[in-house]
């Protein structure tokens, strides 16, 4: 079976005009489909920076990125703006949901910038709301929302486009314990019934915990 995610010798270099700081060593490491899985490790150890490389935010310095056994290493940004919409599905510990529109349109932002039918836009929508028990807020602000269904909706829009892996930062940093194993339980249930591929960073490890698998990053190494 090919790996969906495939990064191999990877290195991230930040360099200023005074310095370089070596975020990433030699990442060497493989993400399957259907695969839930969390990474861990303490602040500064390079967590966010290999989830930008994974979900084609930002590019690595060295090494190469397979993605579904293409090499993503090369392609420009244009190019990889492409992938990321059509393939990547992001959720963040800052929900970052755009405050004047609502829950509905907010999901609905993916399928607008790839041109969909507004109907089938709304239909798609409305159904991903569904699926996170969010349809009955759909025509709510983000302020008129709590912060764990602030976060369904935007997991309903990480899904809209039925990305191939969904990556979330954090995804319960800002949420009481409770609220937090309740979007567990989500990513949970669309790992297993979905057969979702989605990797969860985290500080915590009740979190970690609930992953098959857990991957600990110390000072941009594999350990
Ligand atoms: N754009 C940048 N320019 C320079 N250095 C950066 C940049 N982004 C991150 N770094 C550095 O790279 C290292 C890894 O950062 P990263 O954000 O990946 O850590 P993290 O593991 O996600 O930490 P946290 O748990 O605090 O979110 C840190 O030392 C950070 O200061
Ligand atoms: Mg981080």
């Amino acid at each position: 079976m090919s790996s969906l995610v495939s990064l191999q010798h990877v290195t991230k270099v930040y360099r200023t005009d005074h310095s370089e700081y070596h975020a990433l060593k030699d990442i060497n490491f493989d993400i399957q489909r259907g695969e839930m899985l969390a990474i861990i490790g303490a602040s500064g150890s390079g967590k966010s920076t290999m989830m930008n490389i994974i979900g084609f935010l930002d590019h690595c310095t060295t090494g190469n990125y397979l993605f579904s056994n293409m090499n993503v290493s090369h392609l420009s940004d244009t190019e990889l703006s492409i992938i990321r919409n059509q393939k990547i599905g992001f959720v963040f510990q800052a929900f970052f949901l755009l405050p004047r529109m609502t829950a509905l349109q907010n999901v609905m932002l993916p399928l607008y910038y790839r041109e969909e039918a507004k109907d089938i836009a709304i239909q798609k929508s409305m159904a991903m709301l569904e699926k996170v028990g969010m349809q009955r807020f759909a025509h709510h602000k983000p302020n008129q929302l709590s912060g764990g269904q602030q976060q369904r909706v935007a997991i309903a829009r990480a899904l809209v486009n039925d990305p191939d892996i969904i990556l979330a930062d954090e995804p319960t940093g800002a949420l009481d314990s409770k609220t937090g194993d309740e979007v567990m339980d989500l990513f949970l249930h669309l790992n297993k019934h979905e057969n979702r591929t989605i990797v969860i960073i985290t500080h915590d490890k009740e979190i970690s915990r609930l992953c098959q698998r857990v991957v600990t990053l110390r000072d941009g190494m594999i350990v």
